[in-house]
């Protein structure tokens, strides 16, 4: 058999997943763990999976000790996910050197060690992974949130986003935010020192329209033309970052960013594809195939993920 990998589906997105690895006729599903679907093939950079267990394996175990053991000669530090027999799990857990990853700040550093995955199908079969694409446990990221000066919590996605790249608006920087009431995403923008227009038809919420470098625009986001930045009092040639978090149906959003993409004014994307009832994995194709671009289910999405492309 090739080489297995595991993904974990993002919480309560297993059918995108499995929906997902079937678009692709060289990966085959061998088993599922709960949301943990091992699969033979090339590895995928599959946006449902949530952490993706490279070169995942299994082994046979009679007791804890040697279930620790086994782990210890792969890799240092463990997270189980939980599937069967959790209390077990967690004794080998316990057996294992200690970590602890607490709630990150925005743009903090990452956790410097990597994190490898866990999980027992049943009292003796161990299913593990050395290398996992998440440094959290189950790819999970956890922030100190703002519950103070945010509008909505929308604007945990921006952070998730740009803490895990590690890459973000420096102040100066011009940014653009379509859909942007109540302002979540603004509050961001312009909390990283950039200059941010902010686009919706809606209003924002009064302490993100005060903020000195935030300039609101009551319009539709599909009224402006990529080409005429003036028309959003942008004097500059290019725009850095492009933002939008527009509900609208995939297949629109797909040809409003694509407009922008052609102009060669936008250096930076991040954008959310929203979807109202079944997933729209015609679209998803489309921005994927968008070179140098990334999709992401974020730990802060909903039925949505995240269209980036960063220079
Ligand atoms: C999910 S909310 C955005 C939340 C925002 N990012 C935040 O952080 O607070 C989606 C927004 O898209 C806006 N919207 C929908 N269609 C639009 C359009 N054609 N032009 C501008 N805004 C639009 C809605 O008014 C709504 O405020």
């Amino acid at each position: 058999m090739s080489q297995l990998t595991g993904y974990l589906a993002a919480k309560d997105f297993i059918a995108e997943l499995r929906q997902e690895i079937a678009l692709y006729p060289d990966l085959v599903i061998q088993r599922e763990l709960n949301d943990l679907i091992v699969v033979s093939g090339p590895i995928k950079d599959l946006c449902w999976s949530q952490n993706t267990w490279i070169d995942i394996q299994s082994r046979a175990f009679q007791s804890i000790t040697e279930a620790a053991k086994i782990l210890k000669a792969h890799s240092k530090f463990w997270a189980q996910y939980g599937v069967a027999h959790f209390r077990r799990g967690e004794l080998i857990q316990n057996s294992l050197p200690k970590w602890k990853i607490t709630a990150r700040s925005f743009l903090g550093e990452l956790p410097k060690y990597p994190l490898s995955s866990f999980c027992l199908e049943d009292s003796n079969t161990l299913w593990f992974s050395a290398c996992c694409s998440s440094p959290f446990p189950n790819g999970q990221i956890q922030f100190i949130e703002d519950k103070t000066n945010p509008p909505s919590r929308a604007y945990l996605k921006l952070w998730e986003i740009f803490t895990l790249s590690k890459k973000a608006p420096k102040a100066g920087e011009i940014c653009v935010d379509l859909g942007s009431s109540p302002g979540g995403w603004t509050w961001v923008l312009a909390n990283c020192g950039a200059i941010v227009t902010s686009v919706d038809k809606a209003e924002l919420a009064p302490q993100v329209l005060k903020m000195k470098n935030v300039h609101a625009m009551k319009k539709d986001a599909f009224s402006i033309r990529p080409g005429d930045l003036s028309a959003l009092g942008i004097r500059a040639e290019k725009i850095d970052w492009l933002c939008s978090d527009i509900i609208c149906y995939p297949a629109k959003l797909y040809e409003l960013i694509l407009s922008w993409i052609e102009s060669g004014r936008v250096k930076n994307f991040v954008i959310t594809i929203k979807f109202q009832g079944e997933t729209d994995f015609a679209t998803l194709a489309k921005f994927r195939a968008i070179s140098g671009s990334r999709l992401q289910h974020l730990c802060h999405n909903k039925h949505e993920v995240t269209w980036s492309y960063f220079t």
